[in-house]
């Protein structure tokens, strides 16, 4: 939970976790691409507004070819080019239409092929420690015994349901709050099997035989 929090909060600029990051983690940030992000921030006195307009302008029309040969390139060559080119490693060069390309691309969030490794990794790696703690947590002392059992299978039916978000997101983005709630569900039902079964095995006596119902 430390981890997600640490990764996709402030995405959106915003410090806090909101769904807006999560969109953005998963399906990209329609608002803009790196490009426009330092030509709004770090890099807006390297050149005069009006040409920061015009390449923005060029960006969100699609970033074609012929407008970049016909004008923007110029620009580019006359205000980046000192710093951003081939020969510093470093930083993305802006010298050919292929290096501006690499960060005028809209940003589409994670691409399918790392979506399924990540899958992959957590429907392995979450539903043994899943199995392995709610094992354990089944032995534990519920006097109402369904509520037992559903706190038993909700992390394993939101890990389905926060992966499969994942993808759909990509799609529909208010998916995102099903990763987030899920994302939440799944963490409170794992704590609760955890605490519950280390304050039973450690701290807790059993009610007499008679006493149980
Ligand atoms: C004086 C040198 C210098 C000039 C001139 C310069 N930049 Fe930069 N640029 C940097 C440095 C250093 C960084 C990395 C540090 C930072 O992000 O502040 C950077 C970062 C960037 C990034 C972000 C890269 C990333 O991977 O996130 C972009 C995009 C960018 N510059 C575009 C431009 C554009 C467009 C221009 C021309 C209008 C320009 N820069 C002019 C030095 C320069």
């Amino acid at each position: 939970m430390i981890y997600v929090w640490e990764s996709h909060s402030g995405r959106d600029s915003k410090p806090m976790l909101s769904v807006t990051d999560i969109v953005i983690a998963y399906s990209g940030n329609k608002q803009g691409t790196k490009l426009e992000s330092a030509l709004r921030g770090p890099m807006s006195k390297m050149l005069p507004a009006t040409e920061n307009l015009e390449i923005i302008a060029w960006v969100r029309k699609g970033a074609g070819k012929e407008e970049y040969d016909a004008r923007i390139k110029g620009i580019f060559d006359e205000r980046c080019v000192v710093c951003h080119n081939n020969r510093n490693p470093h930083l993305p060069s802006l010298e050919d239409f292929e290096g501006v390309g690499q960060v005028a691309q809209q940003d589409k969030g994670a691409d399918v092929f790392t979506l399924v490794r990540v899958s992959h990794i957590h429907l392995f790696g979450l539903t043994f420690i899943f199995f392995m703690v709610g094992f354990i947590f089944s032995h534990s002392y519920f006097r109402r015994e369904w509520l037992k059992c559903v706190i038993l299978v909700i992390p394993f039916i939101s890990i389905i349901i926060d992966i499969t978000s994942w993808y759909l997101t990509k799609i529909f983005e208010p998916f995102a709050w099903a990763i987030l709630l899920s994302g939440g569900v799944m963490g409170t039902s794992f704590a609760i099997q955890f605490f519950v079964s280390i304050y039973q095995m450690w701290f807790y006596k059993l009610p007499a035989e008679g006493e149980r119902h």
